[in-house]
């Protein structure tokens, strides 16, 4: 089969559509007919070397963390949970979506392996290629909002990076749970934000100083999310942002997120994990026409080096969906 893999780290020209076995289940694990991936920015930090710490891979890689596909062959018992019940979405031909673990095999390939409890059945009403959109973007805004900031109806959150993959589903998803939301996003994507439903949408880029950011925001924040590649010291006027008791929920954590304890506003850094309890959830909600998928690009497995030099050149705007 074709799949694109990395030998050794570095820049995107490391990157090659090669010729590989078509891999085989273990226990537990499903083989999927991949229909897609997408590009996460994490894919260009594991493939640069720089995540060795946390999301240690083996080389060769073949990177891509969302799948969307068709269930191929089954590892004897992967349709079954620990209790011998049916795993409904796992038969041979239906339609799944899941997160793959970060430290194995992605799915940049024509064939990928996944745990059968990581994988969920397909929405119906979108193509199965753009449901890879959904996995790890989709659950770290459900993680970020519900799990780590405990957004409650009516509260006040700021979404920054409200344009990006993350942030459009933040800003539905918060949207749907009755919080006001304020969306600090560049031009490029301000009109995705106020699509999905922001209530303010601030422009990132008529802003002189943080004292112009505080006025927009016009008032205190129970909860602020950063999902922006932001200097550290964006941080911390985001924290300033945050009322007494609020949190800073924040997924570059490359930085650490400042708290302010005086005032008992919490820094969180988050890492996303897979749940699939949350994915049909999520899954539910695009079926039920309350949750958008946006797509802003396919391409294929060959292009794929070319979208990372893209991704790190800063020209990829919106979600890239990968297909075999
Ligand atoms: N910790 C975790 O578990 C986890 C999970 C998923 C993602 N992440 C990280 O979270 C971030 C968002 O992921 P994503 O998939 O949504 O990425 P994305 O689609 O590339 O979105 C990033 C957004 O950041 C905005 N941005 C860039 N520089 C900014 C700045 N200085 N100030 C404000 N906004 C800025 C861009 O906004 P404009 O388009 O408006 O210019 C872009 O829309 C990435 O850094 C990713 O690595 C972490």
């Amino acid at each position: 089969m074709k799949a694109v893999r990395y030998s050794q780290f570095g820049d995107a020209d490391v990157l090659h559509l090669e010729d590989v076995a078509v891999p085989v289940p273990a226990a537990g694990q499903v083989r999927v007919r991949v229909a897609a991936t997408s590009f996460n920015p994490v894919d260009a930090s594991i493939r640069a070397g720089g995540m060795q710490g946390p999301i240690p891979v083996a080389l060769p890689h073949t990177p891509g963390i969302d799948v969307a596909g068709t269930v191929d062959a089954l590892a004897p018992g992967a349709d079954q949970d620990d209790d011998g019940g049916a795993r409904g979405p796992v038969a041979v031909g239906r339609s799944v979506i899941g997160f793959l673990p970060m430290t194995g095999a992605g799915a940049s390939a024509e064939f990928a392996l996944a745990p059968a409890d990581a994988l969920v059945a397909a929405p119906t009403s979108v193509d199965l290629a753009d449901a890879a959109a959904l996995p790890i973007t989709g659950l770290t805004a459900w993680q970020a909002l519900f799990e780590h900031g405990d957004l409650q109806r009516g509260q006040r959150v700021l979404v920054n990076g409200a344009g990006g993959a993350v942030g459009l589903y933040a800003v539905q998803l918060a949207v749907a749970a009755g919080a006001h939301v304020i969306g600090v996003a560049g031009p490029r994507s301000a009109e995705r934000v106020r699509a999905a439903g922001a209530h303010v949408v601030v422009d990132r880029s008529s802003l002189g100083s943080s004292g112009e950011l505080a006025a927009a925001v016009g008032g205190p924040v129970d909860l602020a999310l950063n999902l922006a590649p932001v200097e550290p010291q964006q941080l911390t006027v985001l924290v300033g942002l945050v009322g007494d008791g609020g949190r800073l929920v924040n997924t570059t954590v490359w930085m650490p997120a400042p708290s302010d304890e005086g005032r008992g506003v919490r820094g969180v850094d988050m890492f996303v994990r897979s749940n699939a309890g949350q994915l049909a959830e999520l899954v539910r909600r695009v079926d039920a026409g309350e949750l958008r998928i946006a797509v802003a690009e396919r391409v294929g497995l060959a292009d794929l080096p070319a979208l990372h030099a893209r991704a790190a050149a800063g020209e990829v705007s919106g979600k890239v969906v990968v297909v075999p």
